[in-house]
C-alpha cells in the first residue's frame, strides 16, 4: 500500500500574489482530527515532494481543502500555486498535530491565534460542531500584514454565518477578529500587543485573559508563537500535548515550503 492518497484537484482560488486556497477530494479511508495535518504535495520527478499542510475542511466535509503561501523559489509551492482543476495531488495517509480539543483542559473561551495561513487548522476546528458544545465562545484572531491577506478568512467566516445549519451555532458563540499591522484596517496590531494591552477585549466586549476560563490554540509564525507562549506561561498557563492536556497548544505555520 502506497503511503500516500492519489486526490483529484477540484477548485483552485487565488487571494492574493502570496496566498491560494484549493480543494481537492478526499479518500474515504481518510481520517483526521479537526485541527490536524498531513503531508500533502506532488509527485515530481518520480517522487513525492511533500509538506506539512493543516486540513482547512473539517473532517466531516466530503472533500479537502489546503490554504497555502506561494513562495517564488519554494520547492513545493512554486510548483503547487500552478495547480489546476483535474491535477492529482499527493495526500499522506497519516494526518497528526497538537491542535485538538483533546489536548486542551475543558474551559469556557477559546482562544484561536492565527498568523498568515496558520489560519488554516482553524478554519477546520470552526466547523467542528463538537467545539461549539464545548466552548461557550470562540475567538478566532487573524493576524496579517495587509487587508488583502484576511480575504480567505472573511469568506470563511461568511459563508460560515450564512450557512443553513451552521449560522445558528455560530451566531452567538464566535467572534471574528481580524487585525491588520501594516496599513490602516478597523482592528490594528499585532496579536501580541491586543492581548497584553487588552485591547482585543475591550474590542469584543469580553473579560480579559483568566486562565480559569481561557484555553487558547496558536498557529503561525515562529517568532510569534515564541512570544506569546512567553506571555501565556508568564501567567501560569500551561503548554498541553497528547501525554498531558493544558491550558494552550501551539503549532508552526511552516513557510519554507
Ligand atoms: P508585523 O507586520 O508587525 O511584523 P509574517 O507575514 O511576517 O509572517 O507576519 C504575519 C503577521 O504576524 C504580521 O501582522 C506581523 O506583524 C505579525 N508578527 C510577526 N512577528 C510577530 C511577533 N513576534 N509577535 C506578534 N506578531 C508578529
Amino acid at each position: 500500500m502506497s503511503a500516500f492518497y492519489r486526490e483529484k484537484v477540484l477548485s483552485v482560488q487565488h487571494w492574493t500574489d502570496t496566498l491560494f486556497s484549493f480543494r481537492a477530494t478526499r479518500d474515504t479511508g481518510f481520517r483526521f482530527q479537526n485541527g490536524q495535518f498531513a503531508m500533502i504535495g506532488l509527485e515530481v520527478d518520480g517522487r513525492p515532494l511533500l509538506r506539512a499542510y493543516s486540513m482547512a475542511s473539517a473532517n466531516h466535509e466530503e472533500e479537502l481543502e489546503f490554504f497555502s503561501i506561494k513562495v517564488q523559489d519554494g520547492p513545493l509551492t512554486s510548483r503547487l500555486q500552478k495547480i489546476k482543476e483535474g491535477d492529482t495531488i499527493l495526500v499522506g495517509r497519516k494526518a497528526t498535530g497538537t491542535l485538538i480539543t483533546d489536548n486542551l483542559i475543558p474551559g469556557k473561551r477559546l482562544m484561536l491565534l492565527s498568523t498568515g495561513t496558520g489560519l488554516a487548522p482553524f478554519a477546520s476546528l470552526i466547523k467542528d460542531p463538537e467545539v461549539y458544545e464545548q466552548f461557550e465562545s470562540i475567538v478566532l484572531v487573524h493576524g496579517c500584514r495587509q487587508v488583502s491577506e484576511l480575504a480567505y478568512g472573511e469568506k470563511l467566516v461568511a459563508n460560515l454565518r450564512e450557512d443553513e445549519l451552521f449560522g445558528e451555532l455560530l451566531a452567538d458563540k464566535l467572534i471574528y477578529y481580524p487585525t491588520v499591522t501594516r496599513e490602516p484596517f478597523r482592528n490594528r496590531g499585532r496579536i501580541t500587543d491586543l492581548i497584553n494591552s487588552e485591547q482585543i477585549f475591550n474590542d469584543i466586549g469580553q473579560s480579559p485573559l483568566n486562565i480559569e476560563t481561557d484555553r487558547i490554540m496558536m498557529c503561525g509564525s515562529p517568532a510569534m508563537l515564541e512570544e506569546l507562549k512567553a506571555m501565556f506561561e508568564s501567567r501560569d498557563f500551561v503548554e498541553g500535548s497528547g501525554n498531558k492536556p493544558g491550558h494552550f497548544v501551539i503549532e508552526k505555520a511552516f513557510v519554507e515550503r
